[in-house]
């Protein structure tokens, strides 16, 4: 382990005081001051989609650094436009508005939802219901919208306007449901909230619910979005549509960018000046985002990403049959994986991390698996090893 003298740091504590650092990365391995080498299954939280300094990625940044940074959305922006037209070519969308984050393109997407009913002359429709143990990001209305206390206290004034109901308790959410209802978000594959794909049922029966009481629904894809669970977004295996999707991490592949998309009717009243983002869709973070896109549509990278994703979940699973005491059971989709724990989770995650394994825990006593989408097999067989020789050294029960 890194072990060099940790200067005071003038930033502020909530982030903790983490002392690992790494100066250099290339593809899933990172590297710290003293060369030592990390394999990375965490990927900056499902952000490095491609791992880290992908040659594509690198050469889009660099081309665009050389031509032009930034010039506000007072101007037509060649690279938004193309990636705008591509993320709807790709999905239900008719309109992309670009910001910098997820936590951003939930906010505009909430945003886009009280806007709707309020050009209909439906100012009164404007709460929105969320499932528990859900995560949209830390701004006010994302914190608000996840009701989870540890992120909300001191912040969050009254309600903000949100609802919250069990996560796949269908009566619950029917129940919740009432004339100032105007939007239900959710994630397709909750993650921070323990990698909790929603039940297909239960999707449809949301679909099929907002449709009923015109509803606007809203998946907050994040996470699961931009290859991450094998198709280009997740709900894309669910057979339900959504009204407004919020999508980041993966999208810049490491360079700042979030999107939220819309179908036409939805995006309609978002007129001139309704909502706006000084760096959204900026030259440098779209052109970065079209090399991503480059990437996930090129032939069979999809159904790579699938197929790793069967590889290191059966891999997963041997482990559960080999130490039933300390593993519960494989989560997720795709490259979206959680391990559901018996013993503690965040000890193993510590102990994986002193063998040079970076993992990242999730709620439910859980382990999330989020490697490069072009991982090799040879690395998630590197990644099980590890992991095996971590846990054969816990002592018999
Ligand atoms: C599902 C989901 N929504 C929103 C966010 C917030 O994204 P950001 O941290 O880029 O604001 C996250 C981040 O982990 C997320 O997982």
């Amino acid at each position: 382990m890194n072990s060099v003298a940790i200067p005071p740091s003038a930033l502020m504590d909530n982030y903790g005081s983490p002392t690992l650092e790494f100066v250099r990365g290339r593809g899933s391995e990172l590297f710290t001051a003293n060369d030592e080498r990390y394999l990375d299954f965490a990927m900056g939280i499902a952000v490095n989609c491609l791992g880290h300094c992908h040659p594509r990625l690198v050469a889009a940044l660099t081309e665009q650094a050389n031509t032009l940074w930034h010039t506000s959305n007072l101007y037509r922006i060649n690279q938004a436009e193309k990636l705008g037209q591509r993320l709807v070519e790709h999905t239900f969308a008719d309109r992309v508005f670009f910001c910098n984050s997820g936590a951003e393109a939930v906010e505009a997407g909430y945003k886009i939802i009280r806007r709707f009913f309020y050009a209909k002359g439906e100012a009164h429709k404007n709460r929105i219901i969320s499932l528990s143990s859900s995560f949209h990001g830390r701004t006010l209305g994302a914190i608000a919208s996840a009701f989870n206390p540890v992120h909300t206290a001191g912040f969050v004034v009254g309600d903000a306007g949100f609802d919250q109901v069990e996560f796949g308790d269908i009566e619950a959410l029917r129940a919740a449901v009432s004339e100032a209802t105007a939007g239900i978000v959710l994630e397709p594959v909750q993650g921070e909230g323990g990698i909790r794909p929603v039940p297909n049922d239960y999707i449809a029966a949301v679909r099929q619910l907002c449709d009923e009481h015109g509803i606007l629904l809203m998946f907050d894809e994040v996470q699961s979005g931009m290859g991450r669970t094998g198709s280009l977004y997740a709900y894309q295996q669910l057979g339900v549509t959504p009204d407004l999707l919020a999508s980041a991490k993966g999208l810049g592949g490491g360079f700042p960018i979030g999107a939220c998309l819309a179908s036409e009717a939805v995006a309609a009243p978002m007129t001139a000046g309704s909502h706006g983002s000084t760096f959204g869709g900026n030259p440098l973070a779209t052109a970065v985002g079209n090399a991503v896109l480059d990437e996930l549509l090129s032939e069979n990278f999809l159904i790579d990403v699938q197929h790793a994703g069967f590889h290191l979940r059966s891999g997963l699973e041997d482990l559960i049959v080999r130490y039933p005491s300390l593993l519960n059971s494989v989560t997720g989709m795709g490259l979206m994986l959680g391990l559901r724990c018996k013993t503690d989770a965040a000890l193993l995650i510590a102990k994986a991390l002193n063998s040079n394994l970076l993992l990242v825990k999730a709620g439910g006593n859980c382990i999330r698996f989020l490697p490069a989408l072009n991982v090799t097999h040879e690395e998630i067989a590197e990644a099980l090893a590890i992991l095996d020789k971590v846990l054969s050294a816990y002592p018999e029960d």
